[in-house]
């Protein structure tokens, strides 16, 4: 399949179109990126590891039927996918709280939850990604009631798979962000599951593994990401 013109650069992707005109190429790069893209670096070896962790994550969650855009990895950092229209409605499903939610409630980090919260987020650069309530998405035309509900199922879904999965490997899912996108009337788990996307601490220590560590400086994010999959890999 012939690789055509770049569709689309995103903050640590590119997507290229191809010679099927349902399938894209999606090409994991080395950038990292934080606050809306207020803080860049250029990380060694982030593409290949992000791509090998994502693709291992696709299979965990496709074994649990969730149906999603990944058809096959062409190289270290390619993904060859279908083609969909990415939902402008981010899914971020958290277990113990962090982050965003934690300033919001005047909570503190590392708090479990006792049950999965889930909430939406409205994609958009210039607005930094609002916190956005059921009614608004529907009203506003970003995503159908029913699309909601199917995402908000696949999800949950997602994040019972992935917490079993990162728990075998000694790692808490604290939360993650994921996207769908849609392809002939149905919805597909798209963008990437990876560590860029989700706050994943080892448990006992509560070291973290992900872009907190680029984020807040707390150590080498390129030795952390490869840390980070030599444990899902055995190396
Ligand atoms: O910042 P916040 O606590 O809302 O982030 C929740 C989760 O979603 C984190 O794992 C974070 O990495 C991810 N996220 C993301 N992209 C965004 C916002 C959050 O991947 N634009």
């Amino acid at each position: 399949m012939e690789m055509g013109r770049l569709l689309y650069e995103g903050k640590s992707k590119k997507v290229f179109e191809t010679s099927d005109p349902d399938r894209v190429v999606v090409r994991f790069t080395d950038e990292a990126t934080a606050f809306n893209a207020k803080k860049r670096a250029t990380v060694a070896h982030k593409a290949r590891v992000n791509c090998a962790i994502s693709v291992r994550l696709f299979r965990e969650v496709e074994q649990a039927g969730v149906r999603h855009h990944v058809v096959e990895q062409r190289s270290e950092t390619d993904l060859l996918c279908e083609r969909v229209e990415i939902i402008p409605v981010e899914v971020v499903v958290r277990n113990v709280v962090a982050g965003s939610f934690a300033r919001r409630y005047g909570l503190t980090d590392g708090q479990p939850l006792h049950r999965p919260v889930l909430e939406w987020f409205y994609k958009s650069d210039a607005l930094d990604d609002p916190l956005v309530g059921d009614d608004a998405v529907v009203c506003l035309g970003w995503a159908a009631e029913w699309e909601l509900q199917f995402m908000r199922e696949a999800a949950l879904t997602v994040n019972q798979v992935l917490t079993a999965f990162w728990a075998e490997h000694g790692i808490d899912l604290v939360d993650a962000k994921y996207e769908f996108g849609r392809q002939n009337g149905r919805l597909l788990l798209a963008d990437e599951l990876t560590p860029d996307g989700s706050r994943l601490w080892e448990q006992g220590t509560g070291r973290p593994f992900d872009k907190d560590v680029f984020r807040k400086d707390l150590a080498d994010l390129s030795e952390t990401y490869r840390e980070l999959l030599g444990r899902i890999t055995g190396g």
